[in-house]
């Protein structure tokens, strides 16, 4: 019903996320056929760009088909693609965009016109272009639409103040709050995992797990971007967000059905259920140089206060107070500049009874989120031949090989087609958002206090923060099973 006739507005079209994500994200769902040839795409911003020149910016960033066909598909896709100049803070650039979307979608005979609002914008002009569409553009009976990004606030203060503001304006199924992770193929794929598998469900609880470990490292450090993340760390940039989504899916119950209204309903009971997050029990980092000295250390960013005690990692206890999960540690864990990307998540099941095994490998349940997405059981098997010894081994679903033929989408791709579809199962809701911001508003807080622990320094490039292996195994994980039985997970097609 939605998708057709659809009038697609980019605020900040010039800007980094707009060019790097959104447009080559509209431009991958033409190419795969899910964009419908008869939506309109206007890139809006306050500089003065013409369309090639929007055009030029985009391009690098698309994945075009080799030969002719591909071609042809950006000669097509740009054909959709408009460039308005305008101001944000007055009402004139709405005007002006206003009798350019009723001119073509009156040549388009359009009656009920569908109107999407992409926000690739800073949070301080949230408000007032909201407020400028509401009194321009708005267009009644569902056919209005925001998609907004985080930062949704700055701590649970900020974050009310956004709500408060944008709820007189647009109602709740209006506004679409994006957390680009929720669009990865395997986080996706993590409550049909979950509860369209018996064995798997059986075992999802405090009675067979002993912990959970979700991590996330990059590679690389806040290069060029240091003054922003100054002010924000890997908490809010990372944590509070990506990695709390995540957590939610492997930890809520199942929900009465796949509704979106269903599954955040879920979302929202096991938030509330988590304990507040044991401030005195964090382990927080800071980059420094890496040990051959190439690599910068986060304070030699120019741009970056040279005191500052900003993490750039940390890694974070939570407790969940129900009947599934009571007693089961959860670390989240994230950083930046390590020795490699990686996001996964980590299932440790408890021993099995001693006896006949005398040290037999825990089982664990790996679902790598990226690169390379894989889920992976490692799991106890004979050696084969003669011997009775039992050997670790594992059960693969490792995607680049047993999917090889299919498209998987990327993040912003998944997203923004449900956003089209009217489909909010995978936006944040406001009562969701909130509750996130309790619970890690305290913590911020004192992390940004007059008592806040001083960063412990790690190398660039490093594997792990060097006190990460014991925190880790006070918290439940189990690190020397694995170091009694080495284990390199084989990376067929790294990303
Ligand atoms: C963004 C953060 O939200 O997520 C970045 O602001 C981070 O700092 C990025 O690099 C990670 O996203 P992805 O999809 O590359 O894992």
């Amino acid at each position: 019903k939605y998708e057709k006739d659809t009038t697609f507005v980019i605020f900040g079209a010039s800007g980094d996320l707009a060019k790097k994500k959104t447009f080559p994200a509209l431009f991958g769902l033409f190419r795969e056929g899910y964009l419908d040839p008869t939506t309109r795409i206007y890139g809006y911003a306050r500089s003065d760009l013409s369309k090639e020149d929007l055009r030029e910016r985009v391009l690098p960033h698309m994945k075009i088909p080799d030969g002719p066909e591909g071609q042809e598909k950006v000669e097509k896709f740009f054909k959709m693609v408009h460039y308005v100049q305008g101001p944000y803070d007055t009402s004139e650039g709405y005007q002006n965009l206003k009798k350019i979307i009723e001119s073509h979608e009156k040549e388009l005979g359009v009656k009920e016109p569908h109107r999407l609002f992409y926000f690739a914008l800073p949070p301080s002009v949230f408000f007032t272009v909201a407020n400028e569409i509401k009194k321009n553009l708005y267009v009644p009976n569902g056919g209005t639409r925001l998609i907004v990004e985080k930062p949704f606030g700055h701590d649970l203060k900020s974050a009310r103040k956004l709500v408060r503001e944008l709820a007189p304006l647009f109602s709740e199924d209006e506004i679409f709050r994006m957390d680009h992770y929720l669009g990865k193929e395997l986080v996706k794929n993590l409550l049909v995992m979950r509860f369209g598998n018996t064995f798997l469900n059986a075992a999802w609880n405090k009675e067979n797990l002993q912990s959970i470990v979700i991590s996330f490292k990059e590679p690389f450090g806040t290069e060029g971007r240091g003054g922003y993340f100054d002010k924000i760390g890997i908490i809010r940039d990372v944590m509070q967000n990506h990695l709390l989504q995540i957590l939610t899916l492997v930890t809520m119950e199942r929900p009465v059905s796949f509704d979106p209204e269903s599954v955040r309903d879920e979302k929202v009971r096991v938030l509330k259920a988590i304990a507040p997050i044991d401030t005195k029990d964090v382990l927080v980092g800071q980059y420094g140089k890496s040990e051959d000295g190439s690599k910068p250390g986060y304070l030699d960013d120019e741009t970056v206060d040279p005191h500052s005690k900003c993490l750039t990692f940390a890694a974070l206890p939570f407790k969940i107070e129900n009947e599934r999960w009571d007693g089961v540690p959860v670390i989240m864990r994230a950083g930046k500049a390590f020795n490699e990307g990686k996001v996964e998540i980590r299932l440790q099941y408890k021993a099995v009874a001693s006896g006949v095994f005398k040290d037999i490998p825990q089982n664990e349940l790996v679902i790598r989120v990226q690169p390379s997405p894989a889920v992976y059981m490692k799991f106890n098997a004979k050696t084969p031949g003669l011997s009775n010894l039992a050997q670790v081994t594992d059960l693969d679903l490792t995607y680049s090989s047993r999917y090889k033929d299919f498209w998987i989408p990327e993040a912003y791709e998944v997203l923004i087609r449900e956003a089209l579809q009217g489909d909010h199962s995978n936006f944040v809701r406001d009562d969701e958002l909130d509750i996130s911001w309790k619970l890690f508003t305290p913590l911020l807080e004192y992390l940004e206090g007059p008592d806040a622990p001083d960063p412990e320094i790690y190398p660039y490039g490093c594997r792990d923060p060097p006190g990460l292996k014991k925190y880790l195994e006070k918290h439940g994980y189990n690190i020397a099973e694995q170091h009694h039985h080495p284990y390199t997970w084989p990376v067929t097609s790294p990303e």
